[in-house]
């Protein structure tokens, strides 16, 4: 071909309708090498299919490995936990954690994970005082209005619970928040939710005498039912002193915010590698996990740790996990697999067994702290 010109090279990646195409286009720019582009198609061409349904210009699938946390018994139920992860250390470290807490396991609140929030802001407001007195005597017929007008909202059990007009602490004289929530089905609700308050923006707009200046989900915690895993590590389960360290080394973290953050990411390093796997929004549960932690008072604990009269340790988590087995990359051959393997879980067990591997992961690291440490934990991973 020479230096003749190929027809998609400078087309632009959108308009080029498959994963292939774009790479050979990025090949035929210079920017992909050979090998590049070889490793980027080593992926059967179902998943490129897959990915080109879920993103825009789509070139390829990045595989992260996917590994089975074994010994999780958590309610009762023998539970493979799977995760998607490329950190070395976590599917052998969430397997320890819930082999020492056996024959028991992890028990958690089954309580039905049903609610999500998302905010309209109106800027301009001149009396936000009095139209938040009338949003609130509304609020019932806007209910009912709302899923009258669009009855297609209301199916697979999602319907708006509340309408919270407020001005938040500090904000200029002239903004108002309506906040919405919702039950949003076994969706994780984020779409569900900006789209409710988008039209409940719409019906509002004459009523405030402006248009909406924005509505979308909020990520926050607080948004979401928090969900409670515990367990008890028996003391003949523990090397000495491990559990009074371990309780030492949480109260670390409730008290030194540099510290939080990196316990934080231990427990999100088991979380998020189950709702990668199951094809969550791993940055939507990383925000309401952090924003838990951080409040405007000061740090709220998410695990707790005691050391029993017998010496044993008793662990405890609480965790917002806005996640879903319906809508998202949730439909994903993979995400449906893995669920499957860990026994088809409906949103609530779902979030149950995350918050489990949650305590389990944030435990073996800090048993890993507490004894030899992470590089020693490492290095003994690396010679099997
Ligand atoms: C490493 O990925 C996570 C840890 O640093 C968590 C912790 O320190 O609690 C081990």
């Amino acid at each position: 071909m020479g230096n003749e010109k190929r027809p998609d090279q400078d087309r632009p990646l959108r308009q080029l309708d498959t994963p292939r195409r774009r790479r050979n286009a990025l090949r035929d720019r210079g920017l992909l090498a050979p090998e590049d582009r070889a490793a980027l198609a080593e992926c059967p061409g179902a998943w490129n299919r897959v990915a080109d349904g879920l993103i825009e210009n789509a070139i390829g699938v990045f595989p992260v490995p996917l590994g089975v946390a074994e010994n999780f018994v958590i309610d009762g139920r023998p539970t493979p936990v799977v995760m998607a992860t490329e950190e070395r250390t976590v599917v052998a470290a969430a397997s320890k954690a819930a082999k020492l807490c056996l024959p028991s396991g992890f028990a958690t609140t089954a309580a039905a994970q049903r609610r999500a929030r998302a905010q309209i802001l109106w800027t301009g407001v001149s009396d936000s005082h009095t139209l938040i007195n009338c949003i609130r005597s509304l609020e019932s017929s806007c209910r009912k209005a709302l899923l009258k007008r669009h009855p297609e909202l209301g199916r697979h059990g999602r319907t708006l619970l509340a309408l919270r007009p407020y001005r938040p602490d500090g904000s200029r004289d002239d903004m108002m928040v309506v906040e919405l929530e919702i039950d949003p089905g076994e969706s994780m609700g984020a779409g569900t939710a900006t789209r409710m308050a988008e039209l409940v923006g719409d019906m509002l707009e004459r009523l405030v005498g402006r248009r909406r200046t924005a509505a979308i989900v909020t990520n926050h915690g607080e948004a979401t039912d928090a969900v409670q895993a515990a367990a008890v590590w028996p003391r003949t389960a523990l090397p000495a002193h491990a559990a009074l360290r371990i309780s030492e080394l949480n109260h670390w973290a409730a008290c030194d915010q540099s510290r939080l953050a990196t316990h934080l990411k231990g427990i999100l390093n088991g979380v998020s590698a189950v709702a990668l796997a199951t094809g969550q929004d791993t940055r939507a549960v990383e925000a309401a996990v952090h924003s838990a932690a951080h409040r405007p008072y000061g740090i709220d604990q998410l695990t707790r740790y005691s050391v029993l009269p017998d010496g044993s340790l008793s662990g405890h988590i609480s965790l917002p996990l806005p996640v879903g087995v319906r809508g998202g990359a949730t439909a994903h051959p993979v995400a449906v697999a893995c669920r499957d393997l860990m026994g088809t879980p409906d949103r609530s067990r779902l979030a149950a067994v995350m918050a489990a591997a949650g305590l389990a992961q944030n435990f073996a690291a800090l048993l890993c702290l507490a004894t030899d440490g992470i590089t020693a934990a490492r290095a003994k991973l690396a010679v099997r």
